[in-house]
């Protein structure tokens, strides 16, 4: 087999070229980074659990009509995506406050947000991903106002349709990051992933503010039994998606 040529490594993928432009391999690693890559670490089967759970929302998604980049799941660990130019946002929907928005407004973890907050952040490392306003993003040039209510507009029903799915599994989508990207055709897709690494999930069947945490913050946080929370994120999608 011919080596395969590594496009972009990232902390969570890696992305490599396929026999066709229009297509790139994702393939999703077993490391975990948090707080800008200060904390690294590795959480076992990371990758094949999160392979499985983005795979399981894209399809959901796509049948909901939410125009999407992946293609199709072709091993335990990857797939094909369509190849897109990233806008450089991290979209970062909030249903509860938790996280950076508790540490930098004071309002207290877990108060409900309605309307939901739809927030951007400059996708930067070096910078930190400062969060962004509207008029900096256009002072920015980095995306085009047609962009950003599009990119709104597929936020918010993605949003409804992952509260939705979610709530089957008795999961609280507490929130979320998502990243868009344009491909050859022009179109604005939802790329990257959705897994227990961009969200915040937490377990409805348990009280105790720590003990239903279901994703990164086991880690963040050094919770412990990180990997047995993905498994039971990834077990409960599964159980809706093919409920025999
Ligand atoms: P935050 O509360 O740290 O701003 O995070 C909000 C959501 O975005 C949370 O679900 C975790 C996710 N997220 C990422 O996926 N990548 C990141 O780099 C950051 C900072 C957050």
């Amino acid at each position: 087999m011919t080596e395969r040529q590594k496009l972009y490594e990232g902390k969570a993928k890696i992305l490599y070229a396929s026999d066709d432009p229009a297509v790139l391999v994702s393939y999703f690693k077993d490391d975990a980074t948090a707080f800008n890559a200060q904390k690294r670490g590795q959480i076992l089967d990371k990758g094949r659990m999160n392979c499985a759970i983005a795979t399981h929302l894209f399809q959901i998604l796509a049948a909901q009509g939410i125009p999407t980049h992946w293609i199709e799941t072709t091993s335990d660990r990857e797939m094909r995506v369509q190849t897109v130019t990233i806008v450089p946002l991290e979209v970062v929907v909030r249903n509860f406050a938790a996280g950076s928005l508790c540490q930098q407004t004071g309002i207290p973890l877990g108060t409900e947000l309605a309307p939901p907050l739809v927030e951007f952040y400059f996708k930067n490392d070096d910078l930190g991903d400062p969060l962004l306003t509207r008029d900096r993003i256009r002072a920015m040039d980095l995306a085009s106002d047609n962009q950003v209510d599009a990119i709104i507009c597929l936020t918010e029903a993605i949003n409804g349709h992952l509260q939705d799915f979610f709530q089957r599994c008795q999961i609280t989508l507490v929130d979320f990051k998502l990243e868009f990207g344009v491909n050859g055709q022009g179109e604005l897709l939802l790329a990257d992933e959705i897994s227990p690494d961009t969200c915040r999930l937490w377990d409805q069947t348990k009280t105790d503010p720590k003990e239903r945490i279901l994703d990164k913050d086991r880690f963040r946080q050094d919770l412990g039994q990180v990997a047995d929370a993905y498994q039971e994120v990834l077990q409960r999608v599964l159980a809706q998606v093919s409920p025999n």
